[in-house]
């Protein structure tokens, strides 16, 4: 099999590849995406901004004007941003679903519980297939295409490769999936095969899947699309960059993320640090990432190991999306944690399980995944870290649709029967609704409107 690593990613004018560790620059990168010298993680970056930097008040009115245009390039809330993106050779080889331009929602009953007035969710799930994956997906599939590539790659809980296979046979280009047996939510698996995927149901976990897919790459001509690739993240930065022009860049006080492999916090933390180097932005918010307690690698990285080495776990939640022992963007979220100073906390099933129905009787609704934040808030509010007068924003990475046998399960009451917790029923039974089955009379229904009237 003949070498790809010279046209693994194309030369660009206006960006270079720089290693997060050893620093070292460079014009292509390897079809792994590691440095040539140390094999740690790459970072796109813009050497250009230090002699000719793009000027706020330029870049906030262009992207302002850009959503009255009808161009297909504007239409996309991710290429709107495309000033601080890698430039392309070929615009109108773009592939975009109009990905992007994701609802800020206040939450006002989740305000009410937690003591945060100010509380929004920006919510990714609302995009083309459902999650925030999008974002990175149109500019990573963009470049691979671009690159020649007919074949593109992922490993998954199951959003990547939903959004892989999407934003794959809108560019004409064939898709190979990884997942994990068993351990990914229908939905997204169905998004997968529907969109034209070969999907490998892989009798490991994500962690298995991806060191899989690491091999592969080195033996095979396919590009990988896991958040690896810094393409992707550089899309997904556009979510803080749509989120402070929606706040009229006024910055928020927190941001808070799920953490699973650590990319988007990654992402979200160098938008952060671009927006202050640029003047967007006059203060930094603080990027606070959540883990749940069984998958919880950064949260033990940071507290067991000072941040040094990654300290690896066998990973188990229902939140199946972060369901990731071995993070490969650690030292990337590391980075922007400190450097924001925000926190990293973990919480528990039951905590997810709550939280997430508490998003959903606001008439929004999310995966597990995503409700890891609002569990994250109440413990970072206990821990005094988040002060109620503060603003605050979760980012909501999932659709509630994503994970159907979760809800259902939690409503029926089959999802945490007999737990080993004994608050757990307390917490979560007032806030289940279960389905009734009913004779078809109206008496039965009238009844049933007047016992829920009542309670
Ligand atoms: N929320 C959802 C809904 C996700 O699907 C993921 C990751 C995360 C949060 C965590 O984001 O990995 O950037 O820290 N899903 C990946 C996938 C791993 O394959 O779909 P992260």
């Amino acid at each position: 099999m003949p070498s790809l690593s010279s046209r693994a990613a194309g030369v660009q004018p206006d960006f270079r590849f720089r290693c997060i560790v050893c620093g070292d620059l460079s014009d292509a990168a390897g079809e792994d995406f590691r440095c040539a010298h140390c094999g740690d993680l790459l970072e796109i970056v813009y050497p250009q901004w230090q002699e000719d930097r793009p000027r706020a008040l330029d870049l906030r009115s262009s992207w302002r004007e850009r959503r009255l245009s009808a161009n297909p390039v504007d239409l996309s809330g991710v290429w709107r941003f495309r000033d601080l993106l890698p430039a392309l050779r070929r615009p109108e080889d773009i592939i975009t679903l109009h990905e992007g331009n994701t609802p800020l929602y206040a939450l006002p009953q989740c305000a009410r519980l937690t003591g945060v007035p100010r509380l929004w969710a920006k919510h990714q799930g609302m995009n083309p297939t459902g999650s925030f994956k999008d974002c990175g997906m149109t500019v990573a599939a963009t470049f691979a295409g671009q690159a020649g590539f007919r074949w593109v790659a992922c490993a998954s809980t199951g959003n990547t490769s939903a959004s892989m296979a999407a934003y794959a046979a809108r560019g004409g280009l064939r898709s190979l999936v990884l997942v994990p047996e068993g351990k990914i939510a229908w939905s997204k698996l169905s998004q997968a095969l529907d969109y034209g995927a070969v999907t490998c149901q892989l009798r490991t976990d994500f962690d298995g899947c991806l060191t899989l897919l690491q091999e592969l790459v080195r033996r095979a001509p396919v590009y990988q699309l896991n958040s690896i690739n810094p393409f992707r993240l550089e899309g997904q930065k556009t979510l803080a960059l749509e989120l402070l022009e929606q706040l009229d860049w006024h910055a928020p006080d927190h941001i808070i993320v799920p953490g699973g492999n650590l990319g988007n916090s990654s992402a979200i933390g160098k938008a952060l640090l671009e927006m202050r180097d640029l003047g967007l932005i006059s203060r930094l918010p603080k990027l606070s990432v959540i883990q749940a307690e069984g998958a919880n690698a950064l949260v033990r990285t940071l507290r067991e190991a000072n941040g040094k080495r990654l300290v690896r776990v066998q990973a188990e939640t229902r939140a199946t999306a972060i369901r990731i022992g071995n993070p490969a963007s650690w030292k990337k979220a590391a980075h922007v944690i400190g450097t924001t100073g925000g926190a990293c906390e973990q919480v528990s099933e039951i905590e997810i399980a709550q939280a997430k129905a508490e998003i959903g009787a606001e008439g929004i609704g999310c995966e597990p995944a995503s409700a890891v934040t609002l569990a994250g808030l109440k413990k970072l509010v206990r821990q005094k870290f988040v002060r109620p007068e503060e603003s605050v924003v979760l980012v909501l990475t999932g659709n509630l649709l994503k994970d159907p046998d979760f809800t259902i399960g939690f409503h029926r009451g089959d999802l945490f029967q007999g737990s080993a917790d004994e608050n757990g029923s307390a917490v979560l039974d007032p806030l289940r609704r279960a389905p009734m089955v009913l004779d078809a009379t109206l008496d039965a229904v009238m009844r049933t409107l007047e016992q829920a009237e009542k309670s």
